[in-house]
């Protein structure tokens, strides 16, 4: 048997992004498209992108963040690393590579000044021992349309179709003033709209036809594409509704008649909705939906003064933390949150805790999105004194539920 030389940790150069891709799509037993190769040239930032590179110099293990900003109500958003691109070959698992890449983009996020990190879990157990937890709950309907009646009026005749250059310009406003009311959404640099609305080769639309763009001008937007098919001389396609954002209640309406009304289609199927989106109280035969949970946004606090005072808060109130992490031992030890008249302080204290947690149990409250109450009753987060949980959920509750919607 050959020896298994050591493998280094580094960031890509420029010239490496098709090395990059090659590894990690083999490990999703893929391999990348020319048009996938545009699309990363475009979006990946090569000094944040790390190979584990062997002896023979072959990549054999990969991880990327991308610089997002993470939204949050009457504050500037919060700097977040995005995690993505998590790669380690067959022959290279189980020996530490993904440790030390994680290692790697947290030292690296934290020195950019990134608070937070957010990833999609392509498997439930893979994260929570880097610290990283299910904050952003999501929800996924599927509707259909003899059983879509709304509790309310309306008029899909507000929407238009529009080409990808209306799209491009109008879309971005719309979602920026959805994310000054939502915390969670990530914000969209110019490179991942064109990633949404341009990219859409003929192999990743799924069997259904062309991406189509659908506006309320100002008011919401729609991506979707649909997928027709035939049962029996009966129309039964479906419409998926990848991205619905809208700004108002009226809108909201009018843009989901208009995507449940498609001809030839019996039901539409959305994407990452929040837990309180304003779907559910518009059709009024519930019982007749199918809800199921998505995925979640797995989020992990790489400071936590820096997170915690980054935050809006809609109560005052004043907890003790005390926070375990092995892995980042700034974040451990006891806080203090204030928050009084909108001021907000989150600093060390000697003061004995009210709540005790890992860092995992913070990531995943840390947004409003999971209560305290639920992680105390499930036995994840010590409570020391009786109504402390319960109080800092109030302290940590948001107008609407985070979400957020797109892969990365
Ligand atoms: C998931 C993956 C990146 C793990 O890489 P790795 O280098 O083997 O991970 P490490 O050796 O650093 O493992 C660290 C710990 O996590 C555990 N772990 C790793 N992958 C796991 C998984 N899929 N499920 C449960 N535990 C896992 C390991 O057992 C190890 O635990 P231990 O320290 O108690 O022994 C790798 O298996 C892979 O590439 N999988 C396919 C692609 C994928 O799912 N990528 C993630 C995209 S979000």
């Amino acid at each position: 048997m050959t020896e298994r030389g050591p493998v280094t940790i580094r960031t890509i150069e420029n010239g490496e992004v098709e090395r990059f891709a090659r590894a990690f799509r083999a490990t999703f037993a893929g391999e990348p498209s020319e048009h996938d190769l545009v699309r990363l040239r475009a979006i990946l930032e090569p000094e944040r992108a790390f190979a584990g590179v062997d002896a023979d110099d072959e990549v054999v293990a990969t991880a990327a963040s991308f610089s997002f900003e993470l939204a949050i109500p009457d504050r500037p958003g919060l700097p977040c690393a995005g995690i993505s691109g998590v790669s380690v070959r067959a022959d290279h698992r189980r020996r530490g590579l993904l440790t030390r890449l994680l290692a790697a983009l947290h030292d690296q996020a934290r020195e950019r000044g990134e608070p937070i990190a957010a990833l999609w879990a392509s498997e439930a157990p893979i994260y929570g021992r880097f610290g990283y937890g299910p904050a952003i709950p999501t929800r996924e309907f599927e509707i259909r349309r003899a059983h879509a009646a709304f509790t309310v009026p309306a008029d899909p005749g507000l929407v238009r179709l529009v080409d990808t250059s209306t799209a491009r310009r109008e879309f971005p406003p719309i979602r920026d003033a959805a994310r000054a009311e939502r915390p969670g959404l990530l914000g969209r640099s110019s490179g991942w709209w064109d990633h949404l609305l341009d990219d859409d080769p003929p192999d990743s639309r799924d069997g259904a036809g062309p991406r189509r763009h659908a506006l309320i001008p100002e008011r919401a937007y729609a991506v979707y594409r649909v997928r027709g098919s035939w049962d029996d001389g009966v129309p039964n396609g479906q419409v998926f509704a990848h991205e619905v954002v809208a700004t108002d209640a009226e809108a909201a309406a009018a843009m989901w008649r208009f995507l449940i009304d498609t001809d030839l289609t019996d039901r539409t199927v959305t994407g990452a909705r929040p837990v309180d989106d304003p779907l559910n109280a518009l059709v009024l035969d519930t019982a007749r939906m199918r809800v199921v949970d998505g995925w979640p946004l797995y989020l992990r606090v790489l400071d936590v003064a820096g997170t915690l005072r980054g935050r809006s808060y809609r109560a005052d109130g004043d907890v003790v933390i005390e926070v375990r992490d092995a892995d980042l031992p700034a974040n451990a030890g006891r806080w203090h949150l204030e928050v009084d008249g909108g001021t907000v302080g989150c600093d060390r204290t000697d003061r004995a805790a009210d709540l005790s947690m890992d860092t995992r149990e913070l990531a995943t409250i840390v947004l409003g999105g999971v209560r305290t109450t639920q992680l105390i009753g499930a036995g994840r987060i010590e409570q020391h004194r009786p109504g402390v949980g319960a109080a800092l959920d109030r302290l940590l509750a948001t107008d609407l539920a985070p979400w957020h919607d797109f892969m990365f």
